[in-house]
């Protein structure tokens, strides 16, 4: 099937930033996903290089608006291959095709009269390249660049899209899933249920010559948003190459919210006007922040994508941006958050399983993956392990598909989880002690190699080169290369006798947050702030992270001798450890086995009644009407995974 995967096409008037990376690592991680799945993909990026903003900052770097545009969108393309993005095609408005299409294409909408002339007064935002309706602003000024608009009077050509508003609405309705989130959907029917003014397409020659002239009008130039949009279809040969009837009609738009607008709206009724189908669906994520503060070049904090992967690793940048942020809603970096997410859930979680079960096999059964006892009797232990990998797959997909990308890793990394217990459980290191217990020690080694390469085959487009140093370790390299997603639905995938390589750290630690520059004096700033008096009382988002609270899961509690408040309890997160809790009068010791509770896991221990207590139990306290307290423990309202992060 074929799939059509694009980014926006970024303004060159700026350096790529995480933003920019975030939005181009999705539409690559969802291109690997879909071509993992079968289909055939075509995945297309770019820049967008004319407009008033452009010519502006060409002027500002004293440089032609050529030699400038060559040198940013340059800068753009350079940064893609260190994300490991593998963008199919590149696209450049200056591109000559480009401009023939998008000439022909005005012609055409003017000859059948959807472009007309006329007067326009409006509020006009530079950054947005944009006039602005009255309520779209906040206090008299654009939200998203916090200038008031000017108001502008000109003559100008105008596109008839209030034509096509109802056509909008009724496709909107009829198409579900051609706006996704769904809080994007409903914010455009939203501002659809107004009337809709037409667009204003053009600009005047006296004021902007760096565009596209208007094919009919050589005092005019094409507004940059009907130029940029139309890059959708020049990327792929509109109208004649074969490329276009192939992936016009499976094409899926990602975008932020910022640009919502010209997509949701102009675009589809452009497209109608063409007599063209819409698009498939739009993607739209929010923004990122950076330690809870808008990241912006006025600030200084603006987190460049290439520090970080010098720092970090590119997988581990890209894993982090897609658990990080629920795709839709905003996110903040910060330096330990990435930090964390590279120690825990990559170098602890993921690198030391793997590590951890080639070692073994390559102790106990002298390298290679044995084969699994026909007709052998699997224990309870290996069918929950694989109706959970299996299960994990099955979620894996459907999340990618619906562009939960964190959801989908949650769910592989709950079955990292799984597979890190299910070694504690089955201890291979005492099966191999006794002879009459190889065949168990066979089948334990032999799924969890089979299990680890269905881990690496969903890895495979979040973290390629990881994936791929996987795959090679557990002698698998040629299957990899042609893998596809069903083959980690098959249990039997990776046969008995294939010899295991040996693997280095996938992940080795990185001992201190390696804070961006930029990042470092963003901080200075805010601790100013703080020391300045303003915002008292509030913890920042850093000190809130460096609490680490994970799902623990109670297996044994019992009274603190001589003490009727303290309890000793013996919980797994997802390691055992003894935790001495304040809650002997609130709950009998047998009602709290197998409960799972919330608990501080980086408590520094203490000794209670002479016990060492490890961590810290959450509990809510309730004043009661009559004076007294009481309380109750905290759990997680769905069956979670002991030693599970909450964040
Ligand atoms: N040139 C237009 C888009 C034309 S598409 C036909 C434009 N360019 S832009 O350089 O401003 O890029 C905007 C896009 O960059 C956003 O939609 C998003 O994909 C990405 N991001 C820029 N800053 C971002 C964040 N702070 N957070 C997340 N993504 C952001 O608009």
């Amino acid at each position: 099937m074929p799939t059509y995967v694009t980014t926006p096409i970024y303004y060159v008037n700026a350096m790529p930033h995480l933003g920019h990376a975030y939005t181009t690592i999705v539409a690559d991680v969802y291109s690997r996903f879909r071509r993992l799945c079968g289909d055939d993909v075509r995945f297309q990026t770019g820049t967008d290089e004319h407009g008033e903003k452009i010519a502006e900052a060409a002027a500002k770097a004293g440089e032609t608006p050529r030699a400038y545009v060559d040198r940013i969108a340059a800068a753009f393309r350079a940064t893609w291959p260190h994300l490991s993005i593998l963008p199919d095609h590149v696209i450049r408005t200056t591109d000559a095709d480009h401009i023939k299409t998008v000439q022909d294409i005005l012609q055409r909408v003017y000859d059948q009269d959807d472009i007309y002339f006329s007067e326009y007064s409006g509020l006009y935002c530079k950054g947005c390249e944009r006039f602005l309706t009255e309520k779209e602003l906040v206090e008299g000024r654009c939200p998203d660049h916090l200038v008031a608009p000017k108001p502008i009077t000109e003559q100008n050509y105008f596109f008839r899209m209030s034509n096509y508003q109802e056509w909008l609405i009724d496709y909107i309705h009829a198409n579900p899933d051609f706006i996704t989130p769904e809080r994007y959907r409903n914010e455009v029917l939203s501002f659809l249920s107004e009337p809709l003014e037409d667009l204003c397409i053009s600009r005047p020659t006296s004021r902007l010559t760096w565009g596209i002239p208007l094919p009919f009008d050589p005092n005019f130039v094409t507004y940059v948003w009907f130029d940029a949009l139309i890059n959708y279809l020049t990327g792929i040969g509109y109208p004649d190459d074969p490329n276009f009837a192939r992936y016009w009609a499976a094409a899926e738009h990602v975008i932020a919210k910022d640009i919502l607008k010209p997509h949701a709206i102009y675009w589809p009724t452009m497209l109608r006007a063409m007599e063209l189908e819409p698009y498939q669906r739009l993607h739209v994520h929010g923004y990122w922040n950076v330690d809870a503060t808008k990241m912006s070049k006025s600030l200084g904090n603006v987190v460049r994508p290439r520090e970080l992967v010098e720092a970090y690793g590119v997988d581990t940048v890209r894993y982090f941006v897609l658990r990080e942020m629920s795709f839709g809603l905003d996110a903040s970096f910060s330096s330990n958050a990435i930090l964390a997410r590279h120690n825990a859930d990559l170098a602890n979680d993921l690198g030391n399983l793997f590590s951890r079960s080639l070692a073994m096999i390559d102790k106990y059964v002298g390298g290679h993956v044995p084969e699994r006892e026909s007709g052998g009797v699997f224990t309870p232990d290996d069918r929950e392990l694989m109706s959970a990998v299996s299960a994990m797959v099955a979620e894996y997909r459907a999340y990618m598909d619906e562009f939960a990308f964190h959801r989908a890793l949650q769910a592989v990394w709950e079955a990292i989880g799984l597979l890190n217990r299910y070694i504690v459980t089955n201890a291979p290191w005492e099966l191999a002690k006794h002879s009459r217990q190889t065949e168990r020690l066979h089948t334990v080694l032999s799924f969890l190699a089979e299990a680890l390469w269905k881990i690496t085959l969903v890895l495979g487009p979040v973290m390629p080169g990881t994936a791929a140093k996987m795959a090679t370790a557990l002698g698998m390299t040629g299957q990899f290369a042609s893998a596809v997603i069903d083959d980690a639905v098959i249990w039997g995938g990776i046969p008995g006798g294939t010899v295991i390589g040996k693997s280095g750290p996938l992940f080795p630690r990185v001992e201190k947050e390696v804070e961006p520059a930029a990042v470092a004096t963003a901080k200075q700033l805010a601790k100013e702030e703080a020391d300045s008096g303003l915002g008292e009382g509030l913890i920042s988002f850093d000190q809130f992270k460096a609490i680490d609270l994970r799902v623990a899961e109670i297996v044994a509690a019992e009274k603190v001798a001589k003490s009727d408040r303290l309890l000793k309890l013996t919980v797994k997160a997802p390691e055992e450890r003894t935790i001495v809790a304040g809650i002997a009068q609130y709950y009998r010791p047998e009602a709290l086995i197998g409960q799972k509770v919330i608990v501080v896991a980086n408590l520094k221990p203490a000794k209670l009644m002479g016990i060492p207590s490890q961590g810290m139990v959450l509990a809510a306290k309730e004043r009661l009407a009559d004076g007294t307290e009481r309380l109750v423990v905290t759990t997680v309202a769905e069956s979670v995974a002991a030693g599970s992060q909450v964040t």
